[in-house]
Order: structure tokens, then C-alpha cells, then sequence
């Protein structure tokens, strides 16, 4: 049950820090990372191909990070697909191939095709999945479990938390395993890793300010999310959480993509939300910032508390611990989560049951 929390949407992101520490420490011994049973030496990673992720919504949207990071510590190639596309496209997999399956429930139907037609081609399969036993679960060569235990709110907050844990445990073995970094690298990222949940405490302890900036705007009829790097694929997740449970249109864009078009949309009033958690690109976000804000755009930034240049840009800034950029993912979702709950809540709409949506799609 909802434990006194008003939602179960509130209970579920309270309960992030716990999730994401059940889905890492076990996963930790010495030091070191042991993905549960999954025997991948490293010669079998020397002899990928390439790893494909599929998924579906908010599992894609872990998977978008989890390219990232992939391509960024192990330098294996990485193709991210939402599972409906993938397994109507004739994929080029092959037998040297691996795919990575994301999903919270293991029965999304179009996941599971995916995951047939990629074993059908002969490709070993490694699902991240929250439900134990599920049809993804069983019929996978590997599981590597999330540990978020039972997601009641259709809108999937927690999950994708431990989602893109489970991703960086992956992403952290694979390019250690094959000798892509360095060990005190490896050690701190792990460290940062153990670190996570105490610090989305410290962002779910400051929820007042997002909570003012909903009660403020939540009469908004479209919104943008702009980011760059993982911000990006953050940003896709957090429009998606708007647009399902407060029914505000929105989208997400890559920052510099905007002066290629979405920027015409931008007038008085038009509210930006831009995460900007990746060091070596907030100056090109605060161009952005300037731009959309020349037109009039009221900007909601996510950023370091370290990074004081973002609040000379943006109006109103929610502040994450400085976290290392590669993690900050992690925690920079949870106020998006929190931002899409508020406005929701706002309008009144039924947060725990959005409308046309049911919690596991197992029927095209
Ligand atoms: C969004 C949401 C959906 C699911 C998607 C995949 O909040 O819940 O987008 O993420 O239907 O579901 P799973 O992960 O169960 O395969």
C-alpha cells in the first residue's frame, strides 16, 4: 500500500535511494564488479560486433544512456532502437552481436518480439529486467536484475533509476574487463556509484522548490526540455513523464539542434527546462539558455550546485550534488520526475493512473 504517501508515484520516488542501493551492492565485491551469474569473459567482449538496446518508453530512454556510456568506457559500438522498430526492421544482427534488453515489467510484447527475432539471429541476449520470472526474464541467455521491486504508478520513476544503475554496472565491467580504463577510474566511478542514493536524499529533501515552480506555471501549454551529451537522453525521459501525467505537450531536444528549427516555436512565456549536468558542455547550454530567453522563454535549469554560472542564465535553478557528470544522470532524473508530478498534481489529474495508459503493454 501507499505507506501515508498521498501517491504512489511519491512513495516510488521516495524509495530510489533504497532501489538503486539493493541493485549496486550486491553487485559489489572487493572493489570489484560482479554482474550476478553472467559469465562474459573477455575474450567474448573482444569478439562483439556490436551491442544492440531495445526497449520500449522510459526502458528506451535508460537504454539512450546506456549507449552513451557504453561507447564511452568500453569503445564497443552501440545501437539503441525502441523495440517496435527493431523487430519490423530486419536488424543487421549476427551471431557476434549482443543485445541488451530493458524492461521494467519483462512482458512488453514488443520487447519480447525483439528479443526472439535477436536470439532468431543467433545474438546473445542480456535483459535488465524488474520483474523475476517474467517472459523476458526467462527466455534471455542473462538477467541482470533491477531490484526497484513492484512499480504500481504507470509512470515509471524508480525503475529507470535502478535501469540506468544496472547500465553503469554493465558499461563499468565490460570496459574494465577489457582493459579500457584504468583501474583507479573503474574504483572511483564504483565509488560514485555507492555515493548515488545518499545524494538523490538530498535532492528529494529539496522537492519545495519544484513543487513552487509547478504551482507556478503548471498552466503551461507546451514545454520544452533541451540537453546535450546524457542530458539529452535525460531530457527525452523527462518530457515523457510531463506528457503522460499532466497531458502538457512537450519535447525534448538535443541543445544544438534547436537553431535548426524548434527554436521558431519559442515566445513570450514558453517555458524551457534544461538539465545541464555535463561539465564539459554547460557553456554551450548557457548559449543555448541565452537564445531561447532572447524570445522571451522562462528557463527551469538542473545543475551542480558547484556550477554558479547557471544561475546568472536560467530563471529559477534546481540544484543536484556535484556529482560526477558521467553518474549524474541518476540523480538529475529525480527532479524531473518530481517536476512532472508536481505540475500533474497541479492540475489535478490522476498521477498514479494517467489516462489511455496501462502500466505493462502486452498486446500491440
Ligand atoms: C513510462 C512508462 C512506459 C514503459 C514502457 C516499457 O513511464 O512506464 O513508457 O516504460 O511501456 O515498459 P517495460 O519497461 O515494462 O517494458
Amino acid at each position: 500500500e501507499k505507506a501515508g504517501y498521498e501517491h504512489f508515484m511519491m512513495k516510488e520516488m521516495c524509495e530510489e535511494p533504497k532501489v538503486i542501493r539493493d541493485t549496486v551492492s550486491p553487485r559489489i565485491k572487493d572493489d570489484n564488479i560482479v554482474l550476478d551469474n553472467i559469465k562474459i569473459t573477455a575474450d567474448d567482449l573482444k569478439n562483439i560486433g556490436k551491442i544492440y538496446i531495445v526497449a520500449c518508453g522510459t526502458a528506451y530512454h535508460a537504454g539512450v544512456v546506456g549507449k552513451y556510456i557504453i561507447e564511452k568506457l568500453a569503445r564497443i559500438p552501440v545501437e539503441v532502437d525502441v523495440a517496435s522498430e527493431f523487430r519490423y526492421r530486419d536488424p543487421l544482427i549476427c551471431d557476434r552481436d549482443m543485445v541488451i534488453i530493458i524492461s521494467q515489467s519483462g512482458e512488453t510484447i514488443d520487447t519480447l518480439f525483439a528479443l526472439r527475432e535477436s536470439k532468431k539471429k543467433g545474438a546473445r541476449v542480456l535483459s535488465i529486467v524488474n520483474v523475476v520470472g517474467s517472459s523476458i526474464a526467462r527466455e534471455s541467455d542473462d538477467v541482470l536484475y533491477t531490484w526497484a521491486g513492484p512499480e504500481i504508478a504507470v509512470a515509471s520513476t524508480k525503475a529507470y533509476n535502478t535501469q540506468l544503475s544496472a547500465l553503469y554496472l554493465v558499461a563499468l565491467d565490460f570496459a574494465y574487463k577489457l582493459g579500457r580504463i584504468e583501474k583507479d577510474y573503474y574504483s572511483n566511478v564504483i565509488e560514485g556509484l555507492k555515493a548515488i542514493p545518499g545524494e538523490i536524499e538530498k535532492v528529494l529533501a529539496n522537492r519545495d522548490t519544484i513543487q513552487k515552480f509547478a504551482s507556478q506555471h503548471y498552466n503551461a501549454k507546451s514545454i520544452f526540455f533541451i540537453g546535450r551529451g546524457l542530458d539529452y537522453a535525460l531530457s527525452m525521459e523527462g518530457s515523457l513523464k510531463l506528457k503522460e501525467i499532466s497531458y502538457i505537450h512537450s519535447e525534448a531536444y538535443a541543445g544544438g539542434e534547436l537553431k535548426h528549427g524548434t527554436i521558431a516555436l519559442i515566445e513570450e512565456g514558453t517555458l524551457v527546462i534544461c538539465p545541464m549536468t555535463q561539465d564539459n558542455l554547460v557553456e554551450k547550454m548557457i548559449s543555448n539558455i541565452k537564445e531561447v530567453k532572447a524570445r522571451g522563454a522562462v528557463v527551469l535549469a538542473i545543475a551542480k550546485e558547484s556550477n554558479k554560472q547557471v544561475c546568472k542564465a536560467a530563471d529559477v535553478v534546481v540544484t543536484i550534488p556535484d556529482v560526477d557528470s558521467l553518474i549524474a544522470p541518476i540523480v538529475a532524473v529525480t527532479p524531473l520526475q518530481l517536476f512532472a508530478y508536481y505540475m500533474a498534481l497541479q492540475k489535478g489529474c490522476d498521477v498514479d493512473k494517467p489516462r489511455n495508459l496501462a502500466k505493462s503493454v502486452t498486446v500491440e
